[in-house]
């Protein structure tokens, strides 16, 4: 149940092991001007940066702004977290000081300011700084945003931003996330990719889900609120779904793959039965011969009446595959930008799906949904909107995506599987019956047609 563990990172300065969870090991690997990382609670990030901030500034003389937009006292900053994280790891070469902490042995140091009412004479302490830490960045004001921004000027510096949206419209998020430059790294950590995430939150989380999903969406998996009107899929129509219920179904086998198209996508395959969606596998980082494999397996293996396939990008050589290993009457390509069957209904493929799914998800009985986290975010994050035929659209892939965090792998091939009714006909024809092997079909082919002779 629930979503895997990331693995973690570990690295090493002196005889002091730190852990970073893998999630924020671009903190410490990359170079970007802005590190922009939200999610909901507990996920990891006050830990990371803290953490992350402390190894670097043990490596060379650093100065840090850790900055957030009210600090009335000292308290209200991240002072103390850092002291709790030096002396945790025993880090005997930082001395603390009531506003500051530094590093004896390289002269790095930490400072803490609040933004608002603070006078250009104070902002102008900041232009050596070398990262600036925007903590609670949901509450940073344009007007702050506009007056830190070129005063982090340092060449190389970097502004690391932490933060758990609050609406769609945050100034941070709009001017920085909604639509990431080149120099932007934006990435989104929920409680279930934080490897030290405790386990009372973990319960927490549950119990909220169960009870509240759309409070659960905006607490624990970082959406923003009062967004619910504008999805295509209501968060407490999936939760029903998740409910258990059916534990089978008579209807035809349906398998949805989505294939990956970037490093970070994942192939994934959905297994649903009628009401039933019985389950998802998914793989990275597989090439075209190897996700034509696993189709195969799972075809051959589960035979279903159908798979149906994207292929819009990589998909198009799987398909070729497939087609050419037997299995062309049981699979079926699918272009997302296509236009749709009832293309009065849908402004494409994409929609179409997406909206018989959205159905599927509202009609009784209930449906079935194997539990699982990711589907959840995917499936209740898609805004929907209208064109001026009044026909179904989706929100484009790649806002979706920079709101998510990744592409909705889970949720594609979950639409997938509605891509064409399905009806029982009996058992589909392999080609070959999809268990010869290419030479075996090719030999059947020259027999015939020395036959025809
Ligand atoms: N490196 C770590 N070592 C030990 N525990 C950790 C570490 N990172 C996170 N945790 C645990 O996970 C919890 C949540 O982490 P953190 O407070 O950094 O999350 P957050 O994303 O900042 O969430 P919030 O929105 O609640 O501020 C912490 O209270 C702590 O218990
Ligand atoms: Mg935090």
């Amino acid at each position: 149940m629930g979503k895997r563990v990331s693995r973690k990172k570990v690295a090493e300065v002196g005889a002091v092991t730190i852990p970073i969870a893998q999630k924020f090991a671009p903190l410490l690997q990359e170079h970007k001007r802005i590190k922009f990382y939200y999610g909901g609670r507990a996920g990891g990030k006050s830990y990371a940066f803290a953490d992350s901030l402390l190894l670097l500034a043990r490596q060379k003389k650093i100065l840090i702004a850790c900055l957030r937009e009210i600090q009335d006292s000292i308290k209200d900053s991240v002072h103390k977290l850092l002291c709790d994280r030096i002396a945790v790891f025993g880090l005997s070469d930082y001395r603390i000081y009531e506003t500051r902490i530094e590093n004896k042995v390289t002269g790095s140091k930490f400072i803490f300011k609040g933004l608002r009412d603070q006078d250009i004479q104070k902002i102008k302490s900041l232009e050596g700084v070398d990262i600036a830490w925007i903590e609670e960045a949901q509450t940073i004001t344009k007007k702050s945003w506009s007056i830190l921004d070129p005063t982090i000027r340092k060449d190389g510096s970097e502004i690391w931003i932490s933060m758990n949206r609050e609406t769609e419209h945050d100034p941070l998020w709009q001017l920085l996330a909604a639509k990431p430059d080149s120099r932007t790294l934006v990435c989104c950590c929920n409680y279930y990719d934080n490897p030290f995430c405790p386990e009372e939150i973990k319960i927490q989380a549950q119990k909220c889900r169960d009870e509240n999903p759309d409070d659960y969406a905006h607490i624990w998996l970082g959406a923003p609120v009062s967004q619910a009107a504008s999805r295509l899929i209501a968060a407490k129509d999936v939760k029903a779904a998740f409910e258990p219920k059916i534990d089978a179904s008579d209807s035809p086998l349906v398998i949805g793959l989505d294939i990956a198209r970037f490093g970070d996508d994942k192939t994934s395959f959905c297994f649903r039965r009628g009401r039933w969606c019985q389950r998802f596998e998914t793989f990275s980082k597989l090439d075209n011969v190897e996700v034509a494999d696993k189709a195969a397996f799972f075809i051959r293996q589960y035979q279903p009446q159908r798979v149906f396939m994207d292929i819009g990008g990589q998909g198009a050589g799987v398909y070729d595959i497939l087609k050419d290993r037997g299995f062309g009457e049981i699979i079926r390509g699918v272009y997302f930008g296509a236009k749709a069957q009832q293309y009065e209904r849908y402004v494409n493929r994409r929609a179409e799906m997406w909206g018989r799914l959205g159905e599927w998800l509202k009609e009784q009985p209930e449906p079935q949904l194997p539990f699982d986290d990711e589907l959840f975010e995917e499936l209740t994050a898609v805004n929907k909107k209208y064109d001026h035929y009044g026909r179904l659209q989706l929100e484009e892939k790649d806002e979706l995506k920079k709101r998510l965090g990744r592409s909705p792998d889970k949720g594609d091939a979950l639409a997938l599987t509605f891509a064409e009714p399905v009806y029982d006909t009996g058992r589909p024809q392999l080609y070959g019956n999809g268990r010869v092997s290419v030479e075996d079909m090719f030999m059947e082919n020259a027999k015939r047609r020395i036959k025809e002779w």
